[in-house]
């Protein structure tokens, strides 16, 4: 499974904070908004992925988060000249993706609690798989009406009259004629390639599956400011309740074994001192400890 994460768009709503720098670079709490997805998508097993942003901002993105190799994973870069669809994703990245399933994870999308991205990622098999998660008001987002086996009924983008209080929140597992489909989809009146079109396309043909998102779960969105601080509130409030960090690609990317613990102490070692890098050594303490070598 190869992964995309989209950081591109206008982030008009943001606006003046997006003047300077790109919207999924803005800080949520104490990192990156793009950490958030990249570590939902290293917790799933996903190790090459993708990241589209726009050509102004691409470069920073780079800065941050380099070819992967330190996370035991590989980061590619596409550029989308203008915000011209979530779904022209697949036609910008079509040489990444290759022959393989891929999953689509929009980088101003803020998840946390729950195995379900993982469990989804693993079981996936062929179709589309997309995710529902219940609000309070469904009439702002994609709505998504499904049966008890988890199949699509209805998928509609901001109803007037929802069918369900379901919300599709912008994480996308498609198979491989995902690129067949996102080259046969018109732009929409908004002169967009819809994801929606594609998660349609999808449905005729009866394989639209739907994973519903556990109670305990968060999707939180940071496209306001207001809603850029909460999410902010949120993951600070569970970070200091709990002492574990949301959204952390090193990590994730020793959890998964993707790298070793000498690799993880030497990720350390090139941090300055900071609150972030105290966390990772009470990492390393903690493996040290479950592993019985009282380092
Ligand atoms: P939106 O929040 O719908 O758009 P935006 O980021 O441009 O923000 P605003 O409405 O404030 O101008 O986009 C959702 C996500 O998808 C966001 O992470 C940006 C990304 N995106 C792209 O990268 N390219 C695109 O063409 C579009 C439409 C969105």
């Amino acid at each position: 499974m190869k992964a995309i994460i989209l950081a591109g768009g206008a982030g008009s709503r943001l606006y003046p904070l997006t003047q300077v720098s790109s919207k999924q670079l803005q800080a949520v709490f104490d990192k990156p908004m793009i950490y958030y997805p990249l570590t939902v998508l290293m917790a799933s097993g996903v190790r090459e992925l993708c990241v589209i942003s726009t050509p102004d901002d691409l470069p920073r993105y780079r800065r941050l988060l380099g070819d992967g190799g330190q996370w035991g994973i590989s980061v590619e870069y596409r550029e989308q000249a203008k915000p011209e669809g979530i779904a022209q994703a697949f036609l910008i990245a079509g040489d990444f993706i290759g022959s393989d399933n891929v999953i689509l994870m929009l980088g101003d999308n803020i998840f946390s609690g729950g195995d379900d991205f993982p469990r989804a990622v693993s079981s996936f098999s062929d179709g589309a798989t997309i995710f529902a998660y219940h609000v309070k008001d469904p009439e702002r987002y994609g709505v998504v009406e499904f049966d008890r086996a988890g199949k699509a009924i209805s998928i509609e983008e901001k109803p007037q009259h929802p069918k369900s209080s379901y919300a599709v929140p912008g994480v996308y597992i498609y198979d491989n004629t995902v690129l067949d489909i996102a080259r046969n989809i018109k732009p929409s009146a908004r002169g967009e390639l819809e994801i929606t079109d594609v998660n349609l396309e999808y449905l005729k043909q009866g394989k639209l599956l739907v994973h519903r998102l556990s109670r305990g779960f968060a999707w939180l969105d940071a496209g306001t400011s207001t809603a850029l601080h909460e999410a902010s509130s949120y993951i600070e409030a569970i970070e200091r309740r709990q002492g574990i960090k949301i959204g952390c690609p090193e990590e994730a990317a020793l959890v998964r074994g993707f790298i070793t613990i000498d690799q993880f102490h030497a990720l350390i070692k090139n941090m300055p001192v900071c609150e972030y890098s105290d966390y990772l050594r009470g990492v390393a303490d903690e493996w040290h400890r479950l592993q019985g070598d009282g380092q």
